[in-house]
């Protein structure tokens, strides 16, 4: 009874303060004072979501609509199963509702149990899938083995019962390249029915990290094995190194493994390739992905660098017609990953004063620790130059040519905003890479930079944001007109992976030489190499 009363007064107390003040006003607690506004905020969303939208996977918090994924079928569990590792994270270090955090840990456990069913008949996207709810799953595994929150076992019984159904796609090309889809019940693949049947290059080659996890766990080498052939064919067929840079299209039609187009960009289908190259490094120790990584990175280095007018701001830009085409400084915030991944490959996880003394400290990684400094800088513009804080989800650079009348243009003048890309999803890339660049560096200018842009979320992503009851977070449909115009949707990675960022932000001691995220967020530990020796889980391919 004390502890309950305790809890009551600390919710009440937290509720009412004007949040973000103790970051800004550099008190010694300044730190647990932002986990405490996180977990707030991140419950806010999560006690709506359970009361008026549980177990089903697409929510709209603003009229309390929801639907499963497969149209009027049964859910796939996306909200609950992406987030069960970021209650179990909160939980770990919470000082004000690690009961509540425990007590909805257990609920989500109990219907992931009992009412989840990966036996559906319908067509679901095995990138997606195997991101989100494999990932969330080997994680929650994870996290529930650390914390000892839980039963670990009923999330690895999951986690295999869905990666069996989801390896099937693997089985429906000659080279081992699977369709963009599955039907999880019958098994059978189906090709993309958009873009010619062409498989994006970047969701068959962001697999990799999840089922060489489940791999390990199981002793199925199996699952290692068909992850791995994809790139062979991407490799071989396409001449990859040396006709293209190592910068792939955006599509590949999966039985012959040719590119499909020309178009090459950080953004959008192309992204995560270049993550989970390096991140297959990370996790397993295989030297190859580093290999592939860095002449990857020397490309983009070549032909996808450019800086802004008039603050000189570094970004990545994109080539629509191959590299011998015409550059675009237009970027997607999904680009904004960039920085953390360039530091965490500089450093392998550990602070940067400490890598600087390693062996594999050389000038290629103090190039990308540089370059990781400055794209952070720029994603941060992105927020730090727009009325509401809050980044669009696509911008165009300052070239110093003139833009059309429609597109906005940023406080500083560096980037435009055309009409239809003025959208924020509440995406976490940004804050993924400011969290990064501080756990590695120690600067506290990044935990000024992330308490500035959660303290935006909650300003200008906030629904009946007085009513301590009622408060919830959605996406904005333009965060360039003040007061922002609200959408009604709320993405699964708000909670796993938005949140989950700014959290870690404000963690002391976050050990990243231990664990790696996956492209949702979802931490799995590094693999043991001598592990990996005795199950023969290890490089099966080579240039
Ligand atoms: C979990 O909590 C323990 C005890 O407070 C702490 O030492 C540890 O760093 C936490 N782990 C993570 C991953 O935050
Ligand atoms: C954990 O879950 C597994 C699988 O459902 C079950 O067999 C086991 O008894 C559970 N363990 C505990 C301690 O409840
Ligand atoms: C290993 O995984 C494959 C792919 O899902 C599956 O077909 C096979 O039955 C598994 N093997 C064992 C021993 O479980
Ligand atoms: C919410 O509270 C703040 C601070 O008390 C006040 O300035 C604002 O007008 C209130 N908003 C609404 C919609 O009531």
């Amino acid at each position: 009874m004390r502890g309950l009363v305790a809890t009551i007064i600390a919710i009440v107390a937290t509720v009412y303060y004007v949040p973000w003040n103790a970051y800004f006003e550099q008190k010694p607690e300044a730190a647990r004072e932002m986990r405490d506004q996180i977990e707030m905020m991140f419950l806010a969303s999560w006690r709506d979501y359970s009361k008026y939208g549980w177990g089903y996977d697409i929510y709209g918090p603003i009229d309390h609509s929801f639907r499963n994924m497969p149209r009027g079928g049964r859910p796939l569990g996306w909200i609950i199963v992406d987030s069960v590792d970021t209650l179990m994270l909160m939980y770990n270090s919470s000082a004000l509702y690690k009961s509540e955090f425990e007590a909805e840990i257990l609920k989500s456990q109990h219907w992931i149990d009992n009412v989840l069913d990966f036996d559906i008949d319908a067509e679901v996207n095995v990138f997606e899938t195997t991101i989100r709810m494999l990932g969330g799953l080997l994680s929650a595994y994870h996290y529930s083995d650390q914390f000892e929150v839980g039963n670990k076992t009923i999330y690895l019984n999951k986690a295999i019962d869905l990666g069996d159904r989801l390896a099937l796609a693997f089985k429906s090309t000659p080279k081992g390249i699977p369709y963009s889809s599955i039907n999880l019940q019958s098994g059978r693949a189906i090709k993309n029915h958009v873009d010619g049947g062409a498989s994006s290059t970047a969701e068959f080659t962001t697999l990799q990290m999840e089922f060489k996890y489940l791999a390990y766990l199981t002793g199925n080498n199996t699952y290692w094995k068909m992850v791995e052939r994809v790139y062979e064919p991407l490799y071989k067929t396409n001449d990859l190194l040396n006709v293209y840079d190592g910068l792939v299209p955006i599509y590949t039609f999966p039985n012959t493994g040719r590119f499909g187009g020309f178009n090459i960009r950080f953004g959008s289908r192309g992204d995560s390739f270049y993550e989970y190259l390096l991140k297959q490094y990370l996790l397993t120790h295989e030297t190859l992905y580093y290999d592939l990584y860095r002449q990857s990175m020397d490309g983009m280095k070549k032909h996808l660098l450019a800086r802004s007018k008039p603050s000189f701001l570094s970004y990545i830009g994109e080539r629509e017609q191959g590299l011998n085409g015409k550059f675009s400084s237009k970027m997607d915030h999904l680009v904004c990953f960039m920085g953390g991944l360039l530091a965490s490959g500089a450093t392998e996880g550990l602070p940067v004063h400490e890598a600087r003394r390693k062996p594999f400290w050389d000038a290629d990684r103090e190039n990308d620790w540089n370059l990781a400094k400055e794209l952070t800088n720029t994603c941060y513009q992105m927020y730090n130059q727009t009325p509401s804080g809050l980044a669009p989800e696509i911008v165009v650079f300052n070239e110093g040519e003139t833009a059309p009348k429609s597109w906005w243009q940023s406080s500083l003048g560096d980037f435009f905003v055309k009409p239809l890309d003025k959208h924020n999803m509440q995406r976490p890339e940004t804050v993924e890479s400011i969290m990064f660049m501080y756990q590695l560096s120690h600067d506290k200018k990044y935990r000024k930079w992330g308490a500035e842009i959660a303290s935006s979320f909650y300003d200008n992503t906030c629904v009946d944001c007085n009513d301590t009851k009622l408060r919830r977070f959605a996406s904005l449909s333009d965060c360039i007109t003040l007061p922002t115009k609200k959408a009604n949707n709320m993405e699964s990675f708000w909670l796993a992976e938005t949140l989950k960022y700014l959290y870690i932000l404000f963690l002391d001691d976050f050990d990243l030489t231990k664990v790696v995220f996956n492209t949702e967020a979802h931490p799995f530990p590094v693999l043991d190499k001598e592990v990996l020796k005795s199950q023969h889980l290890i490089t099966g391919w080579s240039l």
